[in-house]
């Protein structure tokens, strides 16, 4: 229903799935994860489609979204990576040397994402999309050059613009598009960019130092056909330099804004995708209730409207109210 609504189609009720829909708010995944580690389920094909099921199986969500993390390519760019549990990226990529030592694997170095994905299509249930996805350029090199996820994106913000963010940056948005290539050959017709960290530069930086690293990787991902959702954080500040961006098909925003708002803000252009907050899920159900229905009120004048969270899960929620919220957002009418 997700793709029908991002090819032009209406539906009867809004869609919805949830960033980190999969993982540890989720009994069966907490199961698994005593047995494997993390970076194990991402790489085994059988462990990842399984934790990909997972959430649909017992939640009435419209899309799964493949289990992998942003990451995954950095490793292959040759970085080291563990998870501890945030991500740890060694050596650090910042200057040209470094940069000069990064790979950009090609489609065909993804086997595991290709056998993930195709499992996954072959168990999901009729009417339901899969969702595949990569970090965009800014986010990745963020990652990629502080080396920790803790962190006030310092080197990042003193590195951009120089001659060696613009060589790594253009090497990681190369490394996004195989990435996101092997993925639409195995059949992912939905693609989600995450720029988690669009907020750390100032508009106008980002405009300058990222804008043009980041249109490049859109149009080399628009390549393989697939529609795009651009999902970017601290969405009121950014948005009305990422509205720009050519061949992004919807874009997810955070709960920095209502929806009409950010609707105005895109020039009414965009299906937008979004925006509980994650922690209204921790609250009872009558408020729960009451933000749902602020959304969609909210979403009411938009191009089309894909219910999301501002941010993924938070791994404290009890499963029982992502389920009594994915299923009180298919009862409304629209
Ligand atoms: O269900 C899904 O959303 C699909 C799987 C998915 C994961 N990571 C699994 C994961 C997706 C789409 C991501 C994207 C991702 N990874 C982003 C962008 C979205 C966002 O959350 O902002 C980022 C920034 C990362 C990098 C990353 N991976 C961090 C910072 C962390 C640690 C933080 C945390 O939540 O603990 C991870 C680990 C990670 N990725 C986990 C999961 C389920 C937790 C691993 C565990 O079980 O310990």
């Amino acid at each position: 229903m997700i793709l029908k609504l991002l090819e032009g189609g209406k539906t009867a009720y809004t869609p919805v799935w949830f960033m980190r829909q999969a993982g540890r708010y989720m009994k069966e995944y907490r199961d698994l994860k005593e047995k494997h580690s993390f970076l194990e389920m991402c790489k085994t094909p059988e462990l990842a489609a399984e934790v990909t099921l997972q959430p649909l199986k017992k939640i009435n969500f419209d899309a799964a979204i493949m289990f992998s993390d942003i990451l995954i390519p950095a490793e292959k760019m040759g970085q080291k990576l563990v998870y501890a549990p945030g991500p740890v990226l060694s050596p650090p990529v910042n200057n040209m040397e470094e940069v000069e030592r990064l790979k950009v694997p090609s489609r065909d170095e993804y086997g595991f994402t290709k056998e993930l994905i195709k499992k996954v299509l072959a168990g999901l249930p009729p009417g339901k999309d899969l969702i595949g996805f990569a970090g965009a350029p800014l986010t990745m090199l963020a990652y990629m050059m502080e080396g920790k996820s803790k962190t006030d994106f310092s080197t990042v913000k003193k590195a951009a613009g120089t001659e060696f963010f613009s060589a790594a940056i253009k090497k990681v948005s190369s490394a996004i598009i195989e990435y996101s290539a092997a993925q639409a050959e195995a059949g992912i017709k939905v693609f989600q960019l995450f720029d988690t960290w669009a907020g750390i530069l100032e508009p106008a930086q980002f405009q300058k130092h990222v804008m043009p690293y980041l249109q490049e990787t859109i149009t080399g991902i628009k390549a393989s056909g697939m529609k795009i959702i651009y999902f970017f954080k601290d969405g009121a500040r950014m948005a009305d330099t990422v509205k720009n961006l050519t061949g992004v098909d919807a874009f997810s925003v955070d709960s920095s804004d209502t929806l009409d708002s950010f609707d105005k803000k895109f020039g009414k252009k965009f299906i937008l995708q979004g925006n509980l907050a994650p922690k209204i899920l921790l609250a009872d159900r009558e408020t729960i209730k009451k933000e749902i229905d602020k959304v969609l009120k909210s979403a009411a004048g938009l191009k089309g409207h894909i219910f999301n969270l501002g941010h993924g899960v938070l791994p404290a929620t009890p499963e029982d109210n992502v389920k009594f919220t994915v299923d009180y957002i298919h009862g409304v009418k629209k």
